[in-house]
């Protein structure tokens, strides 16, 4: 009788470790997709600017644009402006607005020939690079490429 009596329980105990190492293996990765999301980081993408003639002969022209990004689990539509400059040769040069201090919006003044951030009195050579005021880092100068006419800006 108590022979049985262990075989049952050998028997329950063998279940339920089958049945934990199962439920852990479908779990497991179930659990990873779910959260997986969270930990990705933005993927960069290009961006189509509009007709590359248009933009022919541009000297620090404000262009708007908006695209989706996926970030974590959320889709969403984001707008962006850039100032581009045609530079000869089948190269460009644009700069992000956002004020590589606290993110503000700089404008292009042309009698400074500079780049000029309204909250904290930055201000930004025709490169981008810091000239006056507290911002640590240039502003971002994108990454371009032209394919069938048409200019693109990769965002991030
Ligand atoms: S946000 Fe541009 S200087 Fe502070």
């Amino acid at each position: 009788m108590e022979k049985q009596g262990n075989r049952r329980s050998f028997l329950e105990i063998a279940t339920a470790f089958i049945g934990g190492v199962l439920s852990l293996a479908a779990g497991i990765p179930l659990i990873g997709f779910a959260i997986s999301p969270a930990f990705k980081k933005g993927e960069s993408k290009w961006v189509d600017l509009g007709l590359a003639d248009r933009l022919k002969n541009s000297r620090f022209k404000k262009v708007d644009y908006t695209f989706t990004a996926k970030d974590g689990w959320v889709k969403a539509t984001k707008k962006r402006s850039v100032y581009v400059t045609d530079a000869g040769a089948g190269e460009w040069n644009v700069f992000s607005r956002t004020c590589s201090h606290l993110g503000c919006l700089v404008r292009w003044d042309e009698k400074q020939e500079s780049f000029l951030c309204p909250c904290h009195g930055a201000i930004f050579d025709q490169t981008g690079a810091v000239v006056a005021g507290p911002p640590p880092e240039p502003l971002q100068k994108l990454e371009t490429k032209v394919e069938a006419g048409i200019l693109y800006v990769k965002e991030t």
